[in-house]
């Protein structure tokens, strides 16, 4: 059978670097999930059996979502710092989707994408199907380097710039808030789109939160997406994007000719949860149980490394980059050491479209217990270290 073009370009992601082979023994560093023991599981039930009792939430409804919902919504993104309204705002299947379809609007086959070097590996595959050019900025300690996008954005026809400014996957960095106002800045200066992805967001557990990138459009430019996938569950699905009404007219016949609508089920469960717990406090938790995760990773890291390694060190989410020496193929290292050693990482290979950040990967210290992470941490150590010793014996 011959396929779409687009099936090689998404199959050829490395969305497979992320799930290893089942290892009862390993200690996962990988998948960036959320702890399992931070779902509010019964409150989420009790909001369920509510929103069942109601024959409604069985029914079609409207690609635009479940406008109280999207009123809740609005209300906690106007605290943070997003001029918006439920009217702005549509519900999508999890972030991702409003990955989707924001490209889908926007990119023709050739069209220029600008994405950061690294950057999250499920954004590439959506993007890959539309079959862009794609220009890499490479990620400094504040966010990318907006020196190298300004040559970019010079030299070349871009109409998209993809970003994760908060807690930034697969690095952790933040983008400072003189980079925020300068990206608005050059994409009004160049006429592109700022899509701003923000699932981590609300997991700041030091420092304090700068305002979204979204904040400072001043020309309808930038489109937010957020998402309950970090912060409650990513089984519900359930993101949110705000634009303004140009580009959201585009989006939402989109969204109708993609999926019709998000499932009136669990927004009008989701409603009702946000409408009866205490959101605040359920987000200050998880802050403090990743909090002393990334505690104990760090430590061990800072412990047992060996010492041509570097790791950055993030304030919030569920990511840490470990950067090793210069030519390190980190692919073969999980294949040929890792795995074997019962650990695992996501290598960077396939975090930027050119494949040039192979010698470092993304490691989380969310999804493992927290009595498993130093004893993962030694056994990564252990094994590069004695990598790196078998290579000089070569
Ligand atoms: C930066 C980023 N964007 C989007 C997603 C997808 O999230 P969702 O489950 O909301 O679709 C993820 C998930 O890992 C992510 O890290």
């Amino acid at each position: 059978m011959k396929f779409a073009k687009r099936v090689a370009e998404t199959q050829n992601a490395g969305l497979n670097d992320l799930y290893t082979a089942p290892d009862p023994q390993q200690i996962s560093f990988a998948g960036g999930y959320p702890d399992l023991a931070m779902f509010p599981q019964a409150a989420l039930q009790v909001a369920m059996d509510h929103a069942m009792a109601n024959p409604a939430a069985f029914q079609y409804a409207d690609s635009w979502g479940y406008r109280p919902l999207r009123d809740q919504l609005a209300t906690m993104m106007q605290a943070d710092g997003i001029k918006t309204s439920g009217e702005h705002i549509l519900i999508t299947q999890g972030a991702q989707q409003g990955i989707d379809l924001t490209a889908r609007l926007m990119i023709d086959s050739g069209d220029g994408l600008v994405v950061e070097a690294p950057t999250y590996l499920g954004a590439m595959a959506a993007f890959n199907q539309y079959e862009p050019t794609y220009y890499e900025v490479p990620m400094e300690d504040d966010g990318m380097d907006l020196v190298a996008l300004k040559k970019i954005l010079m030299t070349h026809s871009v109409k998209m710039i993809y970003t994760v400014p908060d807690f930034q996957n697969p690095t952790g960095a933040v983008m400072s808030l003189e980079k925020r106002r300068a990206l608005v800045r050059l994409a009004n200066q160049f006429d592109v789109l700022i899509l701003e992805d923000g699932p981590y967001r609300f997991l700041r557990y030091e420092g304090t939160s700068l305002p979204p990138v979204k904040s400072f459009d001043t020309q309808g430019r930038v489109v937010f997406l957020g998402s309950m996938s970090k912060i409650l569950s990513p089984s519900l699905r359930l993101g949110w994007l705000i634009a303004d009404p140009e580009i959201m007219a585009g989006i939402e016949a989109l969204k109708g000719a993609a999926d019709v609508e998000s499932s009136a089920l669990i927004q009008r469960g989701v409603t009702e949860y946000l409408a009866h717990v205490d959101f605040p406090a359920h987000l200050t938790q998880l802050q403090d149980t990743y909090r002393d995760k990334r505690d104990v990773m760090l430590e061990a890291l800072h412990r047992f490394l060996p010492a041509d390694y570097t790791v950055t060190e993030p304030n919030g989410g569920f990511f840490l980059w470990l950067q090793g020496p210069a030519g390190l193929d980190m692919t073969q290292l999980q294949r040929d050491v890792l795995l074997p050693a019962h650990v695992s990482v996501v290598p960077g290979r396939n975090l930027a479209p050119s494949h040039t950040t192979q010698n470092g990967a993304r490691l989380t210290y969310a999804a493992p217990a927290i009595s498993d992470i130093e004893p993962g941490v030694r056994r990564l150590a252990a094994a590069l270290s004695h990598a790196a010793a078998r290579a000089q014996v070569k």
